[in-house]
């Protein structure tokens, strides 16, 4: 079997969030399980690619619409990743430095979509599925399906896998010429709202749709961004398949980001080493239960309460606070100001530092995730891989990996996503942390949990079997 996984994001060479993460390990992982797996990504002007050592396995020409774009499809020749790495190098869209956020994305993406394709029609070898992630790909279920040129892809079977709903990635139907020539009977499969939407085309026209959590495909069904409706229709071919964790990567008896490494016999010593480093850098007092924040500043995340709850929590208990993300520009220069108010109990670093990331991984003492949409989330299972405790807002993947300790369980849960509940749930936290034998055997606990990709990676070959059986 052989499957090809299409993103915009994987870790090592593109990371923005957890998408990173995903494709960046699961193909490992499937590969290890006699899978043999694919990722193709757009070649990025970022360090980390332009110091690849790749072959040309192709090249080509794609149009959108009367404009015509030289492109290449390189191949990595490290066996580093543990799966094959391709990448397409398209000078004026797709080799810049960043991922997201510039205003021809809807150009870049169909032209990555494009590209893939256009080299699959002469690929040496063709896969046995088309895996592809978010909105970004989403058009290439619909592409195979129903484009004339790609009529002897039409066989490969197609999963779209959701991380986020949130982002659908519309755009209007003057840019229907970026679609090559279908039978216009069919524009239906890519309307949604009377706009072309990629997210929907891939939800109607993929062999099966997939999601990172069991829970957040229930909610898809009452809360998808306007594709509620869609998804309850689409509901036979739809599955919640829980991420997974690099164990490789995030190990602290191994991880090269932190300040000193541990395993379960010197967890206590390992942790308290890193949390010193914190401390003295953010000047954060090392006697306090450390609460950490990690990832994108966004209304889904519940970044916008944060600031409020960095302020009741300090004014009223006796803790730290540590923030690392960066996004919206308002919640920003908020969370800056707030370090003029509690200069020896809270800190942020407004930026994307993954070093720090583990690092505040393996020292603090809780993370905070108090997110209104998390689909699934891989900070907590970072935080238990690490031994710190989550404290999550029931939701999503966070509702299917994180268990309240009064259910018997390992973490700090709340329902709802307001300043009250976050603010109680720290003060759950001080309490646990002040019962150190209690927060102790909690801590020995969760390190033991897998949620490697395991288990879930046997999950993604039995659903790539059931498909080629259809073939
Ligand atoms: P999402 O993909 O929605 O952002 P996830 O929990 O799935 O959320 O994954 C977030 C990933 O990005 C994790 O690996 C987390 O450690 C990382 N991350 C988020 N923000 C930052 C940041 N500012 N600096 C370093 N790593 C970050
Ligand atoms: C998305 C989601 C996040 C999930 C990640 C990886 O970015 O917001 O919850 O963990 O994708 O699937």
């Amino acid at each position: 079997m052989r499957v090809l996984h299409t993103s915009l994001e994987c870790y090592p060479l593109a990371k923005v969030g957890g998408l990173g993460d995903v494709v960046g390990s699961l193909p490992k992982y499937l590969t290890a399980l006699d899978c043999t797996t694919d990722v193709i990504i757009p070649f990025y002007n970022n360090d980390k690619i332009n110091q690849l050592s790749c072959e040309d396995v192709y090249s080509g020409t794609l149009n959108l619409g009367s404009d015509n774009y030289d492109f290449t499809i390189k191949k990595t020749i490290s066996k580093a990743f543990g799966f094959q790495v391709y990448l397409v190098h398209q000078e004026e869209l797709l080799y810049r430095s960043d991922v997201y956020s510039y205003d021809d994305d809807t150009e870049r993406f169909v032209a990555f979509q494009l590209a893939v394709l256009d080299w699959l029609l002469v690929a040496d070898v063709q896969p046995d599925i088309i895996h592809c992630h978010d909105h970004h790909t989403g058009l290439i279920p619909f592409l195979v399906s129903q484009v004339n040129k790609y009529q002897s892809l039409r066989d490969i079977p197609t999963i779209l896998t959701i991380h986020n709903a949130q982002y659908q990635g519309q755009f209007g139907y003057d840019k229907l010429e970026y679609i090559p020539q279908f039978d216009l009977h069919n524009i239906g499969l890519l309307d949604w709202d009377h706009c072309i939407n990629p997210l929907a085309a891939g939800i109607k026209s993929a062999w099966r749709v997939t999601t990172v959590s069991p829970a957040y495909m229930k909610e898809l069904q009452h809360q998808a961004n306007g594709l509620e409706g869609l998804l309850s229709h689409e509901n036979p071919k739809c599955v919640g398949i829980l991420n997974g964790i690099d164990h490789d990567t995030w190990d602290p008896k191994t991880d090269p980001m932190v300040i000193k490494n541990y395993e379960a016999k010197n967890i206590v010593s390992g942790r308290k080493a890193n949390k010193e480093w914190l401390c003295q850098e953010f000047n954060l007092d090392i006697n306090k239960p450390l609460f950490a924040f990690i990832g994108r500043l966004v209304y889904e995340k519940g970044a916008d309460l944060l600031p409020e709850i960095v302020s009741e929590a300090l004014q009223h208990l006796d803790a730290n606070i540590l923030l690392l993300g960066s996004g919206d520009p308002v919640v920003e220069s908020r969370l800056q100001e707030l370090k003029e108010r509690f200069p020896n109990s809270y800190n942020a670093y407004i930026g994307y530092d993954e070093k720090l990331s583990h690092i505040i991984y393996a020292g603090a003492d809780f993370l905070l995730m108090p997110s209104r949409v998390e689909p699934c989330g891989l900070n907590q299972l970072y935080a238990l891989r690490y031994g710190l405790i989550p404290i999550v807002r029931r939701i999503g993947g966070l509702k299917d990996t994180v268990i309240d300790i009064s259910d018997h369980g390992f973490g700090i849960c709340h329902d709802q996503v307001n300043v009250q509940d976050v603010y109680n749930s720290i003060k759950r936290g001080v309490e646990l942390y002040n019962n150190q034998k209690q927060y102790r055997e909690i801590q020995k606990e969760i390190v033991k949990i897998d949620h490697s990709w395991n288990n879930s990676a046997k999950q993604y070959i039995e659903l790539y079997k059931s498909l080629k059986q259809l073939k």
